[in-house]
């Protein structure tokens, strides 16, 4: 049988990823000293780093029976898989901003909001009953209401700086967001006993 399969999150999420499986005890010399490898061994699992929605789809096809990934990402790009656990690191939250000092809800106009997150934006406007126009922007979503393509932004907020020093301010909070370990449907079947030490041995560690 193949090892245990774990995919991370490339960026933000990798080094308290790492640090995470340091404190359980793994070898993760390999995995800090990476180059550019992508798929690299610790202790008797292999670990695989990939983009946040690239980690949803190798865990959803069974290609990695274990990720970890943002709340954000979930909440956007998918659902079938077991999510398990949450780890309580890279926390922010997902936020309605808009113009320091524009109202916007004020009047009957369409209203445009630009998102790296279309699908949260929808859903958060929908529970409103409000028919908003949403437009998809890739990152640095902040650019959209300044340039006079969006009159908000959905998008995640942390520390609140970028919001602040591009004169934007929250207008709603909408969601809570922090790492997640997410599983694969049959690898929780048929790899059970692997899968449940592992994920007891980092609610252990986060706790700590
Ligand atoms: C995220 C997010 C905000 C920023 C929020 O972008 O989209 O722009 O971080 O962080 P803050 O509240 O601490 O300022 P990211 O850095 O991932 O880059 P991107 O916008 O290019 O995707």
């Amino acid at each position: 049988m193949r090892p245990i399969r774990i995919a991370l999150t490339k960026g933000r999420l990798e080094k308290r990823s790492v640090e995470l499986f340091e404190s359980i005890g793994f070898d993760c010399a390999q995995l800090i000293n990476k180059g550019r490898r992508l798929i690299l061994p610790m202790d008797d699992y292999q670990v695989v780093l990939a983009k946040a929605a690239d980690v949803i789809t190798y865990v959803e096809h069974g290609a990695c029976d274990i990720g970890i990934v943002g709340k954000d990402t979930i909440a956007e790009a998918g659902s079938a898989f077991y999510e398990m656990l949450d780890l309580g690191f890279g926390k922010c939250r997902f936020a309605l901003a808009a113009l320091k000092g524009s109202d916007f809800y004020d009047g009957y106009h369409e209203r445009v909001v630009a998102s790296k997150y279309p699908k949260v934006a929808k859903q958060f406007f929908e529970k409103k009953g409000m028919d908003v126009r949403v437009i998809k922007i890739e990152g640095s979503v902040e650019l959209a209401p300044l340039l006079g393509l969006a009159h908000a932004i959905v998008d995640i907020v942390e520390t609140g700086s970028t919001i602040r020093e591009n004169g934007l301010e929250v207008i709603e909070e909408i969601m809570p967001i922090s790492a997640r370990v997410i599983v694969n449907r049959a690898s929780m079947k048929l790899r059970r006993e692997e899968i449940e030490q592992l994920l007891k041995d980092m609610e252990i560690a986060v706790q700590v």
